[in-house]
């Protein structure tokens, strides 16, 4: 069976067990600030198991994307050196949401696996593990589904702590977790390895192919384990692991989706196409790498940015150690389209946007590589001992951008290993600084959760009554908040927007009879309505009846802008092409600021057409159209979906000037596009390989920004003492002038060197026979070297120095007169003369330049040029 034919049957078999198949969500958690990636088929489902939020179904089954190259879930290292381990690998899932629990999740499992209609597993070959207190899950597959005990093994804590084990599941350090049970698939005896739970574990022999995880727990960081409202079922079964089962290979890498990916590595490499490790790192690295940019991660610095840069990095390392030449990592991209575009649309898509951003990435590299290497090559050769110090690691991280796997992978080549501890002391600073800027890894349950939907009705209105369901001060739940306290509140319905899909949240005030609460902004948890702000005066309590007014102005003037960013969408993909894409977006009530996927700047002429487009459909005030429908349908109407936004299976679709501009947004707007009144782009800029920004003012905002352009134009125009009107001829003007004075300027200093020139040429002292003349006159190098060319000629055979300072920089002019350069080279007495006032220099035989800092040895230095010529005749 081929991998595709394998996610279908999955899927369809959940189907027919009464689950809704749900599309794989994007790598980028939707609105999740704990995770760094999506690590596995239940991320997306995270608040249904904790019981904050409800889904038209109870059971689902998804083939979603997953990414473990960072965080809790991190299989970079382990990836070409086993026969199981990716940075991205595609995971098969069923889940109950507070339907069936342990007995149906196992049936349905040994049903899929062994079924005469599915995929036929032999028995005998399937090993199961279960928690070692589970012994409900251990009877049901002995009793019920008849696994011989010999086949079946209990794992306990096994990782060092309570419930710290590989059949004891948890997203993250904190959240819902829970006991598993675990099928592995017996490879056979030629292949090295031994049982779930022995010393050879760790071997090829027996594949975890499926875990079923008994979601029961809500773990805190105090590490009490909370029971969930409702037990559910997480499964997860790699579709990789499955697939070399079926396909009757001992590894991940000889199924037919991988085959064709070492083909093309090999081939873009230039290399065999064997078994060597490092192939089998850059096929797998291509498919996390080109998901990671299709869903809108860029290489750089920080965050999930840096895990890409860095598993780029890996994959060039790799393509050099097996002798690519020059970039190759990118020409890998089409072989991946082809062999997953139909399943994953996005990469289709986005094709040529990933393979620019990949050839981007590896020629940057190859500068700071070849950097780097020679750095660690020096260090390497002072070593004394196995280990690499922690300084010496950090230092090729800081400054070369090696990650420390980089490092790592070098010295495992050599037999060397890395002082980690050292090199996470270094870190301990660079930690600090992004912990303050970053929320990964922070506690998922330090977020303030409410088991409340808010009803939003701010899309017809701005004003509302409302009845106060939950406060919370510094993230706990309380009663009340008294006068001055800053807290958080939610209301059972609401006309605040709370932030999201870019635009802020609504501030304005809830009130009652002496009571007031200013809120300054908005923000969702789940399905409920955060209000942060502070009690104004009075006491707010649970259960309160308010009345919740938002600031209409501020509402206003963001609608304005958000409408404008949409407008400014339509009309960049018409103006600069499809393969725009938004990268982010910031709506207030100040401006607009788009980022979106572009390889060049954008050209002044397009950015006026840019402008013409929008203020175009400004003008022609059509109605701004909703309409509430189902994901599919939306797609099917061209709508834009939006990167890093989660959508639930209900969207709203938002189109403006009938199909000019088509987008999923549950964001508030304008009724007619005339609302807008002017669109004007304040500034383009670029923010990262492959994307640029455009801001841009509308409504009153561009009004002022014009209005101030002609202040400025006003005020231009009184400094050369014009109007508006003769502005542009009196500058030229003015510009003409200074050129010509600038002309005049440089004859005076010509002749004034030339006048120096005579009185210095009779200065010159007899050594040998040539003339040497070093002196001192305070003018800028080009004029030096003016001087020294017209000495020369004056002179016949000389050797002269000239230097000057000006604002504590010394300049030094050389030249020896061309029969003399033999015996005497201007490039040398530089060398000395720069030497001597602190600083370089070199040039040619017959002349040189160089200058230092020490102003005050420049007589000492210029005493250097009658030495120079009687030791070197
Ligand atoms: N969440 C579990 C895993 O990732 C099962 O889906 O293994």
């Amino acid at each position: 069976m081929k991998s595709a034919e394998i996610r279908e049957a999955f899927l369809s078999f959940f189907e027919e067990k009464g689950h809704t198949r749900v599309a794989s969500s994007s790598l980028i958690p939707g609105n999740d600030p704990t995770l760094l990636f999506t690590n596995a088929g239940m991320n997306q489902f995270k608040d249904c198991f904790l019981g904050l939020e409800k889904r038209a179904y109870t059971r689902a089954t998804t083939s979603q994307k997953c990414v473990r190259a960072g965080g809790k879930h991190n299989d970079l290292e382990n990836v070409g050196y086993t026969a199981r381990h990716h940075t991205f690998f595609e995971m098969l899932g069923n889940f109950s949401f507070g339907d069936y629990f342990k007995r149906d999740a196992i049936h349905y499992a040994w049903e899929f696996l062994t079924g005469d209609k599915w995929l036929k597993l032999p028995k005998d070959k399937l090993w199961v593990t279960v928690y070692a207190s589970d012994d409900e899950a251990y009877d049901i597959w002995t009793q019920e589904v008849g696994i011989p005990h010999e086949r079946m093994v209990r794992i306990g804590d096994n990782k060092g702590a309570p419930y710290a084990s590989d059949n004891f599941w948890a997203m993250g350090d904190t959240g819902p977790c829970g006991p598993c049970t675990e099928i592995f698939f017996d490879h056979g005896a030629d292949i090295w390895g031994g049982p779930p739970g022995s010393p050879e574990e760790d071997g090829d022999r027996y594949i975890e192919i499926w875990n079923n995880v008994f979601m029961q727990f809500n773990r805190t960081a105090d590490g009490v384990m909370h029971p969930l409202p409702a037990p559910s079922v997480d499964t997860g079964m790699g579709l990789e692991r499955i697939s070399a089962v079926l396909q009757h290979v001992h590894s991940n890498y000889e199924i037919d989706l991988f085959q064709s990916l070492l083909k093309a590595s090999a081939e873009a490499i230039g290399c065999a196409n064997d078994d060597a490790p490092s192939l089998k790192v850059v096929a797998d690295h291509i498919r996390s790498c080109s998901f990671l940019i299709a869903d809108g991660v860029l290489p750089s610095n920080e965050g999930r940015g840096y895990v890409l840069r860095r598993i780029i990095r890996r994959a060039c390392r790799h393509g050099n150690k097996l002798g690519a030449k020059g970039s190759f990592f990118h020409k890998i991209v089409a072989a991946l389209v082809a062999e997953m575009g139909e399943a994953f649309p996005e990469l289709k898509q986005q094709q040529a946007h990933i393979e620019r951003v990949l050839k981007t990435e590896e020629e940057q590299f190859a500068k700071t590589l070849e950097q780097g290497l020679r750095i660690l090559e020096q260090d390497l050769a002072g070593l004394s001992g196995s280990v690499i110090p922690g300084d010496v690691v950090f230092k090729l991280y800081d400054t070369y951008g090696f990650p420390m796997d980089l490092t790592g992978d070098i010295a495992r080549e050599r037999g060397l290993t890395l002082d980690e501890a050292g090199f996470e002391q270094e870190m301990d600073k660079q930690r600090e600084l992004s912990r303050a800027s970053s929320a990964f890894g922070m506690d998922y349950n330090a977020l303030v959760k409410v088991d409340a939907d808010t009803d939003f009705t701010g899309y017809v209105c701005t004003h509302g009554e409302g009845k106060v369901v939950a406060l919370f001060k510094d993230g706990q739940a309380v009663e009340q908040l008294g006068e001055g306290e800053e807290g958080v509140l939610v209301l059972d319905r609401t006309p605040f927007y709370a932030e999201s899909g870019g635009q802020v949240g609504d501030c304005g005030f809830v009130a009652a009879q002496g009571l007031r609460f200013d809120v300054r902004d908005t923000t969702k948890a789940g399905g409920a309505f955060l209000h942060h702000g502070v009690v104004d005066h009075g006491t707010l309590r649970v259960g309160a009846a308010v009345t919740a007014q938002v600031d209409a102005t501020v509402r206003q003037a963001t609608a304005l802008n958000h409408s404008a960013t949409h407008l400014l969408h339509a009309a960049l993909r018409q103006v600069l092409g499809d393969h725009v894409q938004q990268k982010g977006s910031l709506v207030d009530s100040q401006r607009l600021r788009f980022d979106f996927s572009h390889f060049e700047a954008i050209k002044p002429e397009q950015l006026k057409a840019l402008e013409d487009i929008v203020n175009a459909e400004i003008r022609k005030n059509s109605e701004v159209e909703t309409e509430e429908t189902d994901i599919d349908t939306a797609k099917a109407k061209g709508a834009m979906a939006l990167f890093g936004e989660k959508y639930g299976d209900q969207v709203r679709v938002l189109t403006m000037g009938g199909d000019f501009s088509v987008e999923l947004c549950g964001g508030t707007h304008v009724s007619r596009t005339g609302d807008i009144g002017l669109f004007k782009i304040t500034s383009e800029g670029g923010v990262a390989a492959g994307v640029r920004r455009i801001e841009a003012v509308s409504g009153a905002a561009a009004l002022a920004y014009l209005n101030g352009a002609e202040e400025q134009l006003k005020e231009a125009a009184g400094l050369v003492k014009g109007s508006r009107d003769n502005l542009l001829d009196k500058l030229s003007a003015l510009l003409d002038r200074n050129r010509q004075l600038e002309k005049e300027l440089e004859q005076l200093k010509a002749k004034a060197a030339s006048a120096a020139g005579d009185d210095l040429a009779s200065s010159a002292v007899d050594v040998k026979g040539v003339k040497v003349l070093a002196a001192r006159l305070d003018l800028d190098g080009d004029a030096l070297l003016a001087l020294v060319d017209q000495l020369k000629n004056k002179l016949g055979r000389a050797v002269i120095l000239l230097g000057g300072a000006l604002e504590g920089k010394v300049t030094l002019v050389a030249g020896v007169t061309q029969d003399l350069t033999g015996q005497l080279k201007a490039g040398d007495l530089m060398k000395q003369a720069a030497a001597a006032v602190g600083g370089k220099g070199g040039g040619r035989p017959d002349m040189a330049r160089g200058g230092g800092t020490d102003a005050a040895a420049l007589d000492q230095a210029l005493a250097l040029a009658v030495p120079f010529v009687e030791q070197g005749l």
